[in-house]
């Protein structure tokens, strides 16, 4: 109970900070900001910004300088889900329970509303207020542009989108760019804020990437399995639109297994940090077991 208090905390403190950092406007650009504000205050699970915030904590770095790094974050992600919403992408109707950008809105203003998100991102991480050292901000900047282009989400969502229907290694490589690359710049954000010791970097990147791995891996799994009312988005798309995954190429079970063993492995990876990095630990359950 004490993580799902942690995590609601999280995504009270991202939503507010949020809504005071995304502009409002009064002439006719204000459809797009409301757009931008639609996307990103709408109820996500924020999951992002509770591991960020939770990375912080074990190195003792300023909360407020993680929240505004948090903020970046789930900009691009909100970004993300708004083109991946798309008819040209995914061609979804609904998301976080409600209509998604491109139908509560329009196309061309969902376009611009993850376009205007993804800057939004940037302006927040070189704002001096995010940390007072301009190499920390510039390094935070250069670590969020790689994971979100075309070496990690932005790339991977252009091999979801070919439909590339090689072996398991190749889908594996596909999720670690659309999905592992922002989670684990979850983790690296506050991590370039502690200018944490390259050993505990080290380790804390190898939980990131196998969290990541574990996370969409669910994603598919709930796609396949899931109830639509709780997931706040479709179900049973993905084998629908013949998407190679875990699920679609291996089968429920033998995704389960994969799952089984992530679990284990992934947890080792947080020896280091003993009692630390106890919250981190109980969140790979929380990730694991997730109903939406
Ligand atoms: C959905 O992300 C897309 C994936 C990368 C799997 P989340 O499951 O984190 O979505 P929200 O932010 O809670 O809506
Ligand atoms: C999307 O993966 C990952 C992104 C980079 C947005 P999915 O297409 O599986 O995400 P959902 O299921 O629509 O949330
Ligand atoms: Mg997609
Ligand atoms: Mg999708
Ligand atoms: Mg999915």
């Amino acid at each position: 109970m004490e993580l799902a208090r942690r995590v609601a905390e999280a995504a009270d403190l991202v939503t507010v900070a949020l809504d005071e950092l995304l502009p409002r406007a009064d002439g006719p650009e204000s459809r797009l900001t409301e757009a931008m504000r639609y996307a990103a205050l709408g109820p996500g699970k924020r999951l992002r910004t509770y591991f960020a915030m939770e990375t912080g904590r074990i190195f003792d770095v300023d909360e407020g300088y993680v929240l505004r790094s948090a903020c970046a974050l789930e900009c691009i992600h909100a970004y993300s889900l708004v083109h991946d919403d798309l008819p040209c992408m995914d061609d979804d109707d609904v998301r976080r329970g409600r209509p998604t950008v491109h139908k509560a809105y329009d196309e061309m203003t969902a376009v611009l509303a993850g376009d205007a998100l993804q800057t939004a991102a940037f302006e927040i991480l070189a704002h001096p207020d995010t940390h007072p050292d301009g190499n920390v901000r510039a390094e935070l900047v250069t670590r969020l542009a790689l994971a979100s282009g075309a070496r990690g989400m932005a790339g991977g969502q252009m091999i979801d989108m070919l439909g590339v229907r090689d072996d398991i290694g190749g889908v594996a490589r596909m999720q670690r760019l659309k999905t592992g690359a922002l989670i684990a710049c979850a983790f690296e954000l506050p991590l370039v804020l502690a200018r944490a010791q390259d050993g505990e970097r080290h380790a804390l990147m190898a939980f990131a990437h196998d969290l990541g791995l574990a996370y969409q891996i669910v994603d598919d799994l709930l796609d396949a399995e899931g109830e639509a009312k709780t997931l706040g988005k479709a179900a049973r798309k993905d084998a629908a639109k013949g998407k190679a995954n875990f699920v679609t190429l291996l089968g429920v079970e033998a995704a389960r297994s994969r799952l089984d063993l992530l679990k284990t492995q992934t947890k080792s990876h947080l020896d280091p940090f003993g009692g630390r990095a106890d919250f981190l630990r109980e969140s790979v359950d929380f990730v694991l077991e997730r109903r939406q």
